[in-house]
């Protein structure tokens, strides 16, 4: 199993998560006081009212049921509405841009590079600490939603529309991300890891990830063109650029296979390409059962090394 990468939205990373992470604890406190109070006054009402004292009776329905909830909750909605305009501000001028599109069921993921070229990856994003980024947001297929618990709140992705989401996450380490709409059989296994680190180690990632893949002429790679890998799958640097699937340059130096459903060893990247609806039921990839085991290894010793 994968070390587990922290998901809660009550462990806030970044801005958004701690602003949402507040807003749940004034809403519970908001919630409980109210509970309490409109309990208390209806206990009081039952044992201590008489039964034909209009006057009291009055108080205790428009104070209690009325008036107090109003004021209660006006307080909690000014409270929410006040968050949204930061919210809603897009990030910075110079933030790096990245756009993610949900496809059934895996993330394609491409970073804004300075001369406005883009270079893409898959299921893993990397982000620097203390500094805004722009995710612009959009699916190939039907509806999903990109939820970064820890760092911020969720925002649907929609065919044919572009949303938008800031981030600002305020803490390094890693985060788990999640599809957060059902989109069909594999929504539960459209994961994807967030790595959020330091200026210099985020430059050096891109840096690398914008790199060709050096590994031309081994016998993995001729194994990956004989069996059609090429078809749905792209590696930057060699002549195979299908775009069904995920973008595989550099697919050695992920933490995760299959949109985060396991972690990234040869034992499981074996367990992958020939039990792949086993471990994944409705992906669209083929298992590839019947390939001979010297081709196997040559082809995850192939995969494993293109850091
Ligand atoms: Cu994509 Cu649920």
């Amino acid at each position: 199993m994968i070390d587990s990468p922290s998901q809660s939205a009550l462990l806030p990373a970044g801005e958004g998560a701690a602003q949402i992470a507040d807003l749940f604890y004034v809403m519970a406190l908001g919630g409980v006081v109210i509970w309490a109070i409109v309990v208390g006054l209806a206990v009081y009402a039952i044992y201590r009212v008489e039964e034909h004292d209009a006057k009291k009776t009055r108080v205790l329905v428009i104070g209690g049921g009325a008036v107090f909830p109003t004021v209660v909750l006006t307080v909690l909605l000014t409270y929410g509405l006040a968050m949204l305009p930061d919210l809603q501000r897009p990030a910075a001028v110079n933030s790096q841009v990245i756009e993610v599109s949900g496809v059934r069921w895996w993330w394609r993921i491409q970073y804004r590079l300075a001369d406005g070229t883009t270079v893409e990856t898959a299921n893993e994003i990397h982000l620097p600490v203390n500094e805004e980024v722009e995710f612009k947001l959009s699916s190939e297929d039907v509806i999903h939603s990109f939820w970064i618990p820890s760092l911020g709140g969720k925002t649907d992705m929609i065919p044919g529309r572009n949303t938008r989401l800031k981030l600002h996450p305020t803490k390094a380490g890693v985060y788990r991300g999640a599809c957060a709409e059902f989109c069909g059989a594999a929504h539960a296994m459209m994961s994807f890891d967030v790595v959020v680190e330091s200026r210099e180690d985020f430059d050096a990632w891109l840096d690398e990830l914008r790199k060709p893949d050096g590994d031309a002429g081994t016998a993995g790679r001729v194994v990956f063109e004989k069996r059609g890998c090429g078809a749905c799958h792209a590696v930057r640097g060699t002549n195979l650029d299908g775009v069904v699937g995920p973008d595989l340059t550099h697919f050695g130096s992920r933490r995760t296979i299959g949109a985060a459903v396991m972690a990234n060893t040869p034992e499981n990247l074996r367990r992958w390409i020939t039990h792949t609806h086993a471990v994944k039921p409705g992906v669209e990839m083929p298992a590839f059962v019947g390939i001979p085991a010297d081709e196997l290894d040559a082809l995850i010793d192939y995969l494993g090394s293109s850091r």
